[in-house]
């Protein structure tokens, strides 16, 4: 890999990071009553976006979607079985409950991630698109529903009433 691939990999990376940095501390400016400050820091994440997706561009890593689903289906298969596991045990180690926490969380939406992908496939890789479908997020686990949602989220048991439709 070039020196100028490995830097759009660090600089996708670094703005990706920052835009979601902005947007949780556009949160905190908000609970603060700073509702200006909330608004800058929204703005500026926006402009993180547009700089990180112009660098994952030219890393050459965004290709048609056959080859993009598997793609995201190798990524969530490396944290399903690899990363998250490994991290998990590690947080173990070092008696870290709440990045257990956030690790096992996540590593059981990665699961449904994986699977909605590899329904996705066939579908793609047959010409056509996937079948409409309503898709709700659970707002504290990030658990994906598609179509009826339960009452509680199997991943974190949280109420329907914190899921939202995308
Ligand atoms: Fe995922
Ligand atoms: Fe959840």
């Amino acid at each position: 890999m070039s020196k100028t691939q490995e830097n759009l990999k660090a600089a996708f990376a670094g703005e990706s990071q920052a835009n979601r940095k902005y947007l949780a501390f556009a949160k905190v400016a908000e609970k603060e009553g700073k509702v200006n400050l909330a608004k800058l820091f929204r703005a500026v994440a926006e402009g993180e976006t547009i700089h990180a997706l112009k660098h994952l561009n030219n890393t050459g890593e965004v290709k048609d979607s056959i080859e993009n689903i598997k793609a995201a289906i190798a990524g969530e298969t490396y944290e399903v079985e690899t990363m998250y596991p490994g991290f998990i045990t590690q947080a173990e180690e070092e008696s870290n409950g709440g990045a257990k926490m956030s690790f096992v969380g996540a590593k059981e939406v990665e699961k449904t991630h994986k699977a909605a992908f590899e329904k996705a496939l066939s579908a793609v890789e047959a010409g056509k698109d996937i079948p409409e479908a309503q898709y709700y997020i659970c707002g504290i686990c990030g658990e994906l529903f598609e179509g009826q949602v339960p009452d509680n989220c199997p991943v974190c048991k949280a109420p329907k009433d914190k899921f939202y439709q995308i």
